[in-house]
């Protein structure tokens, strides 16, 4: 009974460690299978104005009718702009201008689902402002109260420089190379030289003079403010440009080294489950091949225990015969030395006449 229930207790955890193995496997899997629509939200940058509006008031009911307009056209367009309230019938206090762009090389259904992510966390990250830009990597939106569509605005929204590159010739012309291609983009563009890769987006309502001219300031700032980087981003309030030497990028920007980081630890878990695992269905067999030998074990000491007891009774029944046989022997030297005796009465009787008359 005892041995039967734990036959079915190692059993089952040979089964559960199986199970959670997989399970592990098939969690690990997933997450090595994100692509590139998986960061397309990932938060860049977000500026918000200082002012606030008030809750309930004109302002914040086109607020609210933008980015529902911005949210249903991003899932037709990959730019648009919109003016809310700015009528001569309507009170000014609640003009609204905003627009959105999406990143040239996204499809529209991941465009629409960066915007809609986008839209969402605008109101978090700058509640009740008048003003308003937050840059995903895959999407841009950005209100105002006052009008700033169509103007030229080539001020610095974000910047981000990786550590250096010391004294690599080659990588140095190759940047720049990748950088003088990037300034002639109209809309989005993507250039690469060798090892140096990079890409360039413009508001979608820029001239092609326009957008050139943003370029050539957004390169001019990566040169001067991020010098010998290895990657380097500038966000300008209509245009921006970014390069990376190939593999460096993604160790280097945070967020993405965080999902490594996540990715490293989630590998190091599967490994130490399996190995947990893999050792549970070895001790599980360790104790079945233990509980055979030490049942075998058992069966020879009970042999040899009773060959033993036989060996020891066969040595008593010995030793009592011995003592017998020297019991016997004494007895019949006993004897001899009677009938002796009795021999030497029998002469005393033949000279059996009266020694006294
Ligand atoms: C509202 O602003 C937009 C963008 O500047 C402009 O094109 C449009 O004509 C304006 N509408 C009115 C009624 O002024």
């Amino acid at each position: 009974m005892r041995r039967s229930l734990q036959l079915h207790y190692s059993t089952h955890d040979t089964i559960l460690a199986l199970r959670l193995s997989s399970v592990f496997f098939l969690f690990s899997s997933l997450l090595a299978s994100h692509g590139y629509p998986v960061k397309a939200h990932i938060f860049i940058y977000a500026g918000c104005s200082q002012e606030k509006y008030q809750p309930s008031s004109p302002f914040e009911a086109n607020l609210n009718s933008f980015l529902s307009s911005v949210v249903s056209s991003s899932s037709q367009v990959s730019y648009n702009s919109f003016s809310l309230g700015n009528g001569s019938s309507s009170p000014s206090e609640g003009t609204v201008y905003g627009l959105y762009q999406c990143r040239g090389d996204l499809k529209t259904i991941d465009c629409s689902k960066c915007i809609e992510s986008a839209v969402n966390q605008i109101s978090l990250v700058c509640p009740y402002s008048y003003g308003a830009s937050l840059q995903l990597e895959g999407c841009y939106v950005r209100y105002e109260h006052i009008d700033f569509l169509g103007k030229i605005d080539t001020s610095l929204r974000y910047k981000k420089c990786s550590r250096s590159v010391s004294n690599d010739v080659e990588f140095f012309r190759r940047r720049d190379d990748v950088l003088a291609d990037l300034q002639s983009s109209i809309g989005f563009r993507v250039s690469s030289s060798g090892l140096v890769e990079g890409f360039a987006q413009c508001i979608g309502d820029m001239s092609p003079t326009d957008c050139s001219s943003c370029l050539a300031d957004a390169v001019g700032k990566l040169k001067s403010l991020c010098g010998s980087a290895a990657a380097a981003d500038v966000f300008l309030a209509q245009c921006y440009a970014r390069y990376w030497a190939s593999g460096y990028y993604y160790s280097l920007s945070s967020d993405s080294s965080n999902e490594d980081q996540v990715g490293k630890t989630v590998a190091i878990i599967v490994g130490v489950l399996a190995g947990l695992a893999v050792l549970i269905v070895l001790l599980s067999f360790c104790r079945k091949a233990m509980g055979k030998i030490l049942l075998n074990y058992h069966l020879q000491l009970h042999k040899f225990r009773y060959h033993l007891q036989q060996l020891l009774s066969l040595n008593y029944a010995c030793r009592l015969i011995e003592e017998t046989e020297a019991s016997l022997r004494q007895r019949r030297s006993t004897l001899s030395l009677a009938t002796k005796l009795t021999k030497h009465f029998v002469i005393s009787d033949e000279v059996n006449e009266p020694l006294c008359h």
